[in-house]
């Protein structure tokens, strides 16, 4: 599975300080995500078109459940929430799940619940769809707010693939958020997808329309 990325020149950690500079000072904020009007608060990942690329490839029907790992301001677990039968989001930053009540507040959203997890460490139960658009880069993080881009050790990403086949239903499906920053191991989620026993089955991607690096969604199912 690896090799199927070329890394871009684009580095991530230069522009990454300057956001989440900006994300500690900021104050509550109105946005459109995939055309929808939502509230960001202060600390949370602002959205991108990584959350817009990850909402547009989620296959999921309305018989089906998700959990969604990372939910930031719960656009994505909100989107999808209109066409699954009911979900699960949860962030490790308590800014990002009040932030995504309010947002189910803003939907509407009844079949979609949100709390604190550290990874899968609160979730219970078994899904068919699972989702995380991690922090993508390897990085000290200070607080829990530098964990929207900043994963330590990629410990997170570890601890997604190691423990994921335990909240995934036989048949279920996993999607996975990507980029090929010049200064990340591009290959990772290929290495550990196939060490915990998850095989690629279909990529989606776009092109940052004005950074010109690239952006993924990778679909695993168990091998
Ligand atoms: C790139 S943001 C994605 C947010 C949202 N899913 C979106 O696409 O707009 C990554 C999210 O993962 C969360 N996160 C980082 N480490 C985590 C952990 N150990 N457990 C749960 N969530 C974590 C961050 O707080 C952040 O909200």
């Amino acid at each position: 599975m690896r090799n199927i990325i070329t890394k871009s020149d684009f580095q991530s950690i230069p522009r990454q300080r300057i956001s989440l500079e900006e994300r500690h000072k900021a104050g509550m904020q109105e946005k459109y995500c995939c055309g929808f009007k939502i509230m960001v608060y202060p600390g949370v990942f602002g959205t991108s078109y990584d959350s817009e690329l990850m909402a547009k490839s989620v296959q999921i029907s309305k018989s089906e459940n998700f959990l969604e790992i990372g939910c930031g301001t719960g656009i994505v677990s909100l989107i999808i929430g209109k066409k699954a039968k009911s979900g699960v989001g949860v962030d490790i930053n308590v800014r990002a799940v009040v932030n995504s009540k309010h947002n189910a507040r803003i939907f509407n959203t009844k079949n979609v619940v949100f709390y604190k997890s550290d990874v899968f460490s609160k979730v219970k139960g078994k899904y068919d769809v699972i989702i995380c658009n991690p922090p993508y880069t390897k990085h000290t993080a200070k607080d829990d707010i530098d964990r929207m881009f900043w994963d330590p050790q990629d410990k997170m990403k570890n601890r997604f693939f190691n423990g994921v086949g335990k909240f995934l239903k036989p048949n279920g499906r996993i999607y996975f958020g990507w980029a090929n920053f010049g200064d990340i191991d591009v290959d990772l989620p290929f290495i550990l997808a196939a060490k915990n026993g998850f095989r690629l089955v279909k990529v989606f991607t776009k092109t940052h329309p004005k950074l010109r690096f690239k952006l993924f969604v990778f679909e695993f199912k168990r091998i």
